[in-house]
């Protein structure tokens, strides 16, 4: 059971100072893959619920270990649970892996710029991610789905590196079956027993249903998918004023004070992590700052 220091309820803290983390505490933690889990968090004290747009991402404290930033994997349509689905990689995210029911997280946020899925009414949507980058895409697509007559065509390319990378998968299956989504996802080495489609994401790109003269993309994942996948796009003919990234920097404050995330006049913190594609190009050939 994780120790509780000095923290206060979520309306206190945000009457007082931003960088102070509210607790909430853990429900459900769900196991996705080997290393990738979600948990899902209510917060202690009167405030019961905690509204957020897709793609935000909160710094997420774990007490006594660190504090990073970690996207909002959960539907914007529930605010009574915040969702988290994290990769343990590393000191703070594998001692969060360790947490169970009844620890405590503290959070700040939600913070950064949201995907535009509000420019993406009237048009086809066309959502790429790989590997975790699903996770912060999945409140955009549950977006979608809650307000399906508002877009064209919906579609997803999901690509990892192997099927037992998967996240989500029941969901993906349910999506799978509905008539008005279509789903595609790919791995780059199969095993025995895989049936689907064997390949990078951009492979399926080409053929993918959406009418490039009129949609919107949102893509997340590794830098360089993120990169072959805008230029797939603009071969197919996509404007790409209408491609949209997440970008990952390392930040300390998430809110534009320490300039840890900083690169040129663009703070990915607070002007991202949402980008037009075109705005952070030339970030995207530079490595990690
Ligand atoms: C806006 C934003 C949203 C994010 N959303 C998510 C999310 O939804 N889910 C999630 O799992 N992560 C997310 N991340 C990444 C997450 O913040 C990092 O994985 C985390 O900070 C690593 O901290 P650590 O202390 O565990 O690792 P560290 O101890 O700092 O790093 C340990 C090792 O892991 C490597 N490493 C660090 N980060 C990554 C990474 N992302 N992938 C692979 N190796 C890495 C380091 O290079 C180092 O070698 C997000 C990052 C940003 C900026
Ligand atoms: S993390 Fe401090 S300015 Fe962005």
């Amino acid at each position: 059971m994780a120790t509780v220091p000095d923290v206060r309820s979520v309306a206190a803290v945000e009457e007082s100072n931003p960088m102070q983390s509210a607790p909430f505490v853990i429900r459900r933690v769900r196991c996705e893959t080997d290393d990738t889990f979600t948990v899902e968090l209510e917060p202690l004290g009167e405030k019961k619920e905690y509204s957020f747009s897709p793609g935000q991402f909160n710094m997420v404290y774990v007490f006594g270990v660190g504090e990073i930033p970690i996207s909002i994997s959960g539907d914007p349509e529930i605010p009574q649970l915040l969702v988290h689905t994290t990769r343990a990689v590393g000191t703070v995210t594998k001692a969060m892996a360790k947490l169970r029911r009844g620890d405590v997280l503290g959070i700040r946020g939600p913070y950064g710029v949201p995907w535009p899925v509000e420019k993406a009414y009237g048009h086809d949507i066309v959502i790429v991610a790989g590997g975790i980058g699903l996770a912060p895409l999945r409140p955009a697509l549950y977006h979608v789905i809650s307000h399906r007559e508002r877009f064209g065509k919906v579609v997803l390319l999901y690509g990892t590196r192997t099927p037992a990378d998967i996240l989500f998968r029941a969901e993906l299956e349910n999506w799978r079956a509905r008539f008005d989504l279509d789903i595609f996802v790919t791995v780059d080495r199969a095993m025995s027993g895989w049936k689907g489609n064997v390949g990078v994401v951009t492979t399926m790109i080409p053929k993918a249903p959406f009418d490039p003269r009129d949609s919107v993309a949102m893509i997340c994942g590794p830098e360089i998918m993120m990169r072959f996948t805008a230029m797939e796009m603009a071969k197919r003919g996509l404007d790409s004023d209408s491609v949209f990234v997440s970008l990952e920097r390392n930040m300390k404050c998430g809110i534009g004070l320490c300039g840890h995330c900083q690169f040129g006049p663009v703070f990915v913190c607070k002007d991202g992590p949402v980008f037009p594609y075109t705005q952070v190009k030339d970030m995207l050939l530079k490595r990690e700052i």
